[in-house]
């Protein structure tokens, strides 16, 4: 039985038996074949999408949280605190509640989807919406961190990273190998980090566990980052004070792993891009679309950086993308980018049938 991701990966993971293991079964999350998406772009290789939308809170945090989370809880505390657009104040509200931890979370005023200021009240996290960005908030919940009795659970907790990384260890279980490419967006760059982690830790100890010899080496993929081109702050080398995004997942102007995320796309000679909001909508309504995958906006950025960048990519190649969030998360602008024909008719059959045009 599948009992979550500390369990399954603990020897690779910073736990004891005395950690307290809180988990809602987050991870083994599918990876699905996309030859749907990868004709329609006209790319001639294999693409996988890891969808990290059906963790148990809707994102890929919830892997990061329960690491976090299980270790604050190990180390006495009883409040846990962090800066969100959304998905991790939703992971860190329900790891929080299943802890039996108190949770604080600072979030910019009205710029996070309604799925996740939802998924938080429920939980029963305190809320708190500042006039301020990010990347504001960020810097807030480290001071008060730093001075009170609570542990952040932002992604500058390491732990959160060493939880993360798994996905990169369940891609290279499911390909049998590493991936040549892996795109994925970048926010607060430590999503990036972790999966580059997971990749270099699965090519030594975990390939030995998967029976390869140890002088055989699997090969490492290019880590394709991705961020919204209003909130580019890598790709453009300066802090952006006001980053703009319709992603409002990834709207961040300071990403406080950039430098790990520059190490990433160095170390693995891959790149940091940027992507328009006109190509994030694009690939997210041709996800739905094509693939029956329906991945919130910011999630979107690695399959429109696919799109954007596909011809410096080798044929035949085995590509994963991350989709990191489910879009479930943000019907506002599910509803808004379908702008679907919603037809309203009586309960009337020869009414229907007209509707129907059949
Ligand atoms: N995609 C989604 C859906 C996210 O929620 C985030 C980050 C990212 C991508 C970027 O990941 O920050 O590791 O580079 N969301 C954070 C939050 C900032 O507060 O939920 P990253």
């Amino acid at each position: 039985m599948y009992t979550g991701l500390i369990n399954k990966y603990r020897e690779y993971l910073p736990v004891t038996d005395k950690t307290p293991v809180i988990t809602l079964n987050e991870g083994n999350t599918p990876l699905i074949k996309a030859d749907n998406l990868a004709k329609k772009i006209g790319f001639e290789g294999e693409i996988y999408l890891k969808f990290e939308g059906l963790n148990p809170t809707g994102s890929f945090k919830d892997r990061g949280m329960t690491m976090a989370v299980s270790k604050a809880k190990e180390e006495g505390a009883e409040a846990i605190i962090c800066a969100s657009t959304g998905n991790t104040s939703a992971s860190a509200a329900a790891y929080g509640a299943k802890g039996g931890l108190k949770t604080f979370v600072l979030i910019p005023d009205g710029y996070i989807a309604l799925g996740k200021l939802s998924q938080a009240m429920m939980y029963g996290a305190e809320i708190i919406a500042i006039q301020g960005n990010f990347d504001v908030a960020l810097e807030l919940v480290c001071e008060i961190a730093e001075k009170y009795p609570v542990e952040l659970v932002n992604s500058l907790n390491p732990y959160r990273i060493e939880g993360q990384k798994t996905a990169a260890f369940e891609i290279c279980e499911a390909l049998e190998r590493a991936p040549d490419y892996h795109f994925i967006p970048i926010g607060n760059a430590g999503n990036i980090t972790a999966y580059w982690k997971g990749y270099k830790e699965y090519g030594g100890q975990e390939g030995k566990r998967a029976g390869r010899q140890a002088s055989e080496k699997i090969l490492l993929p290019k880590m394709m980052g991705f961020e919204a081109e209003g909130a580019a702050a890598i790709v453009k080398g300066e802090r952006i004070l006001y980053p703009e995004t319709f992603a409002t997942a990834i709207r961040i102007g300071n990403p406080a792993s950039w430098k790990q995320a520059e190490a990433a796309r160095d170390e693995s000679s891959g790149m940091i891009n940027f992507v328009t909001d006109e190509e994030i909508a694009s690939a997210y309504k041709m996800l739905a679309s094509a693939e029956g995958i329906l991945a919130e906006p910011a999630s979107a950025a690695s399959v429109a950086g696919l799109i954007k960048v596909k011809n410096q990519v080798k044929p035949g190649s085995k590509i994963v993308c991350t989709l990191t969030g489910n879009g479930l998360k943000d019907p506002d602008n599910a509803i808004k980018y379908a702008n679907a024909d919603v037809k309203k008719t009586s309960a009337d059959i020869d009414e229907i049938l007209r509707a129907m045009a059949i």
